[in-house]
């Protein structure tokens, strides 16, 4: 276990307390320090009546026999229950005020509006979970979601719930390579896209990217496509359908599946430190409650409030607080398709300012573009209607927080650092934010039921400010149920290191009041700008390249990324390293991965730096590439030479 003792001695440093402001703290659900002290205590001691009270707040077909079943590493939540997540989001505000409250309000990058009411959304849900039908798509079937922040996006993993299809939502980002893997790996029978995207004035060719993924046959018999940019697409005859086209043959009418509580919902892949994306498989009834009550406390959420999560949908976060978590809350989520500088870097101070957005919750990796903008552009708008301001992604820096506090929040929002993952499915350590003193930097303490620790490599729980792996004792709600089609993978990448608890593969340290400060990944999994990516999907892109003998992919702390991308390539005897050759193997994991995931910097290398056993020695390479002496052990390296080389300044 390595732990960057440099990130853990700069958060040392700060010691800033912010107290919830007393007229937050009077309305909030909870109120003081020591009401979530004694919820808290009851979530960890009786999990089973806490809950039981939060799901007992939700509608369901049947009511469940027992609370949970654990078999470690397999859990299973509110046995026996039935219900419907699209009902839970949708029908169960019909029959109150919210009918005609709005659900969504979307902005398009090129600037159009649509709101959709409970009602209204509701309908359209019903309507294309009668296409999903039409198209023989069932309950059980897989279906993948490739499509941009658009209302539709929300629409099609709604109507997949409506009737138990499982969904796997892919990041309009990511290639046609990404989207065939996926298909492959899920059996999907269906992908449901739009014919572009808007992304700075340009158009992502969604259905372009889809055919690609298509060529030479896979699992999907049928395509439905959302014209949503008119740019000129091929539709396959037999295979191909246009969304507005199957609506006219459908009613709306489409009543809800009782569905097992532990009946999937979505299939979501994620990056690991080994090998090709893990799919990570959630339930419904479990991912429900907690995304519902998260949702309730760690925002606060009111019926008035207007709330923008601008994580694109394609991102756990999407799932759980674009879409899911805000409408089972029976809020209203705001929807924004395009980039935060399109076409002008005020674009987000604009929505807030007309909109009047109350919530806003973003990722550090933008917090720190902003600044790097400047402050003008903030200072154009009246930011006054915000209430709450939260984070994601990454680990804050406290700079980051305090300009956010400052400049965003006026300070006078309080800030919420949340810290989770796509496999917990919900947050888990983050301050509740009329109850709980933030200091920048730190996610604070644990959600409700949430039993985390920072351990040794023997899970012996470390003393107050010292470095460890992060681990979540016992099973919540919302977690993950496995890796789809990998259940061995799901047990020794999470619960085989220390019995019965999961391992997060995040370092951090908890301080002397108990709070949390994540160091960031301390396996081979990269964040790049709050994004997860493995360097050995990276490293197969590039080795997949005529030229490339060998590569090895690392991360470097970047100011506003968090991290970047540095490949160590070595090529083929007889092939001459250029900047042209450079270009293209960027170019090269654009199109296996996606733009995301190119290498900021690419050096060749004679050799990579190995142990006499032949692994790789990413810690020295981590070293090189950062530009530090190498320092730490290298007595199993095997050839010396290569380490000078490879120290040796760029031409
Ligand atoms: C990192 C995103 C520090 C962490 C919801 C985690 C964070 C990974 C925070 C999960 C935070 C997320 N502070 N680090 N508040 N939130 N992370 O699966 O390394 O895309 O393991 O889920 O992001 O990324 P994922």
């Amino acid at each position: 276990m390595k732990i960057d003792n440099r990130n853990i001695e700069s958060h040392l440093k700060e010691k800033r307390v912010f107290k919830p402001a007393k007229e937050f703290a009077r309305k909030a659900r909870i109120k003081n320090l020591a009401q979530y002290r004694r919820m808290y205590r009851e979530s960890i001691r009786q999990p089973d009546k806490f809950w039981s009270r939060e799901a007992k707040e939700l509608s369901w077909q049947k009511r469940w026999r027992k609370v949970l079943e654990w078999k470690a590493p397999f859990a299973k939540w509110f046995i026996g229950g039935k219900l419907n997540l699209s009902a839970n989001c949708l029908d169960r505000h019909l029959t109150t005020h919210r009918r005609n409250k709005a659900a969504i309000l979307w902005e398009g990058e090129p600037g159009e509006k649509r709101t959709l009411t409970y009602q209204q959304l509701h309908r359209e849900v019903c309507r294309f979970a009668n296409v999903l039908k039409r198209n023989k798509i069932g309950k059980g079937r897989r279906v993948i979601i490739y499509l941009p922040t658009i209302p539709e996006a929300a629409i099609a993993m709604l109507a997949c719930a409506r009737i138990g299809a499982v969904h796997s939502v892919v990041f309009g980002g990511f290639s046609a390579d990404s989207i065939r893997d996926r298909i492959h790996d899920s059996g999907a029978i269906a992908l449901i896209t739009a014919d572009g995207s808007y992304r700075r004035g340009g158009i992502v060719p969604l259905k372009k990217n889809v055919d690609d993924a298509l060529r030479g046959g896979t699992s999907v018999k049928r395509v439905i496509v959302f014209q949503r940019a008119h740019n000129e697409i091929h539709m396959e005859e037999g295979r191909d359908v246009w969304w507005h086209r199957e609506l006219e043959y459908v009613d709306d009418n489409c009543p809800p599946a009782a569905l097992d509580s532990e009946h999937p919902l979505y299939i979501l892949y994620t990056s690991g430190s080994t090998g090709k994306p893990k799919g990570i498989l959630h339930t419904t009834g479990g991912y429900l409650v907690g995304i519902y009550s998260t949702t309730k406390y760690v925002f606060d959420i009111r019926d008035e409030d207007i709330f923008w999560c601008t994580a694109d949908v394609g991102w756990v976060t999407g799932h759980s607080y674009v879409v899911y978590g805000p409408l089972a809350n029976g809020a209203t989520t705001f929807m924004y398709e395009g980039a935060p500088n399109w076409p002008e870097p005020d674009r987000f101070w604009k929505i807030i300012e007309q909109n009047r957005i109350n919530i806003l919750y973003t990722a550090p990796t933008a917090i720190r573009a902003f600044i790097r903008w400047g402050d003008q552009w903030v200072k154009k708008h009246d930011l006054s209607s915000l209430r709450l301001l939260g984070t994601v992604g990454e680990p804050i820096n406290p700079e980051a927080w305090i300009w956010y506090h400052k400049n965003i929040g006026g300070e006078h929002c309080p800030v919420v650092d949340t810290w989770w993952q796509t496999e917990t499915g919900a947050i888990m350590i983050t301050p509740l934010p009329g109850a709980i003193p933030t200091k920048p930097g730190s996610a604070t303490l644990p959600f409700f039921g949430v039993d985390p620790a920072v351990v040794d490599p023997n899970g012996k729980e470390v003393g107050a400010n010292v470095g460890g792996k992060l681990i979540i004792r016992g099973p919540w709600p919302s977690m993950l149920r496995t890796i789809y089609r990998d259940t061995e993978r799901y047990k020794k990448q999470y619960w085989s290191e220390y019995k019965e608890n999961y391992v997060t593969g995040d370092g951090a340290r908890r301080d002397e009041d108990g709070y949390f400060w994540i160091v960031g990944r301390i396996d081979d999994v990269l964040n790049v700008a709050g994004h997860r990516l493995g360097t050995s999907e990276i490293e197969s892109a590039l080795v997949s390249h005529v030229r490339v003998a060998e590569a090895a992919v690392v991360g470097r702390p970047d100011e506003l990324k968090g991290q970047s991308v540095v490949a160590f390539v070595t090529l083929k005897s007889g092939v001459d390293a250029s900047n042209d050759l450079k270009g293209e193997l960027r170019d090269h994991v654009g199109v296996h991965i996606g733009a995301i995931a190119k290498p900021d910097e690419v050096r060749f290398a004679e050799a990579l730096p190995k142990t006499r056993s032949g692994k790789i020695m990413r810690r020295l390479l981590k070293e090189i590439a950062s530009g530090a002496k190498v320092s730490g052990d290298t007595t199993t390296l095997e050839d010396f030479s290569v380490l000078t080389k490879l120290a040796e300044p760029e031409e």
